[in-house]
């Protein structure tokens, strides 16, 4: 199979092209190193894959369609994993604009040039974010209803919605997956936990806002598997993809100081936006794609913190 990756230079998306490699898989990226966070470091993601000769790269903003389209029509891939996406609620609340733009509008031209070139398979990266303010109880799919709390949110939903739009239009099968927190090497440094190893790594102080708040953190490995097994799916439909097993800051930070003992805490108001809690209801995708995830956060915590140690200088 052809796979494209968009946004393939990120945390996701270059995990995601190693194991597709691994399975024997042909692999093209596309990204345009959008300075959310460090461009360096998405240079660093996209060598580990690159060092594979045979994997194609794309420099593209999805907003520029013409070009898109242009890539999209010579590569004629199987598959579209679509990932590209600004991501991360705070920012979205001081420019929602650039949300908007970017995560619908450039999800649209994704989807309208895949369907252009006969691409048969969309994978759409969505985010746990759409079911807003919904905490102590597991999340089903159906639970998303747009009353969500950020701008990062609402273009989640709403580049859900245009997905529906396009695949009636082009008539492509359609998956979308609402990843969970996802945690790992190479972790998003604006997330929390990729957030605070930076900062322990500097023998800085970690600020935690709110206070009785949890996250179904989700290990990488997990979730390409999720997607791995996605792409070899043939019904359209929409899956969680977490591990179901809610991680309470307390308990983070208790996992946390294991690694680092001297860690230094401050306590502050929570943030507009975030909610409070989220926990994955998986029922769905382990009955239709065979998803299971297996590792434990004090695991996949271990793993990420020995990377933060030996990548220290690119944290
Ligand atoms: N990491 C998580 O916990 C999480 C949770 C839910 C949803 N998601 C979604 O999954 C996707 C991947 O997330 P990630 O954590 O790997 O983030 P990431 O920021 O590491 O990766 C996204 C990539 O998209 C690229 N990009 C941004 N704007 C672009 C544009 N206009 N044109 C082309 N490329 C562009 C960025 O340069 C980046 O490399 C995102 O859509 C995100 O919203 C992530």
């Amino acid at each position: 199979m052809k796979i494209m990756i968009t946004g393939g230079a990120g945390f996701i998306g270059s995990h995601l092209a190693l194991r597709l490699l691994q399975e024997g898989q042909q692999v093209v990226l596309l990204d345009s190193f959008h300075p959310y966070y460090s461009k360096a470091r998405k240079h660093n993601q996209l060598e580990r894959v690159l060092k594979r000769d045979d994997v194609l790269f794309y420099e593209c903003d999805i907003l520029d369609k013409e070009k898109l389209e242009a890539i999209m029509l010579k590569e004629k891939a199987d598959a579209v994993v679509h990932l590209a996406g600004l991501p991360g609620v705070q920012l979205s609340l001081i420019d929602p604009a650039s949300y908007l733009d970017i995560n619908v509008k450039g999800t649209g031209n994704v989807l309208a040039c895949a369907g252009e070139a006969g691409v048969k398979h969309i994978v759409f990266g969505s985010s746990s974010s759409v079911y807003g303010e919904q905490a102590g109880v597991p999340l089903q799919e159906h639970m998303a209803n747009g009353k969500v709390l950020s701008p990062y949110a609402a273009s989640k939903f709403g580049a859900e919605s245009l997905c529906y739009a396009y695949q009636y239009m082009y008539g492509f099968q359609l998956n979308i997956l609402r990843f969970f927190t996802v945690y790992g090497p190479w972790g998003r440094p604006d997330m929390a936990i990729g957030g605070f190893l930076r900062k322990l790594q500097n023998g800085e102080e970690i600020t935690i806002y709110g206070t009785g708040t949890g996250r179904d953190y989700t290990y990488i490995d997990d979730i390409v598997q999720g997607i791995w097994l996605t792409l070899q799916s043939r019904d359209s439909d929409v899956y969680n993809l977490g591990s179901s097993s809610p991680v309470l800051m307390k308990e983070l930070l208790q996992e946390l100081q294991q690694h680092f003992p001297d860690m230094r805490i401050t306590y502050e108001a929570s943030r507009k936006g975030d909610v409070t809690s989220t926990w994955a209801d998986i029922s769905k995708a382990k009955e239709k794609l065979g998803y299971e995830p297996n590792v434990s956060f004090q695991e996949g915590l271990r793993r990420t913190v020995m990377w933060a140690k030996e990548y220290a200088h690119l944290l």
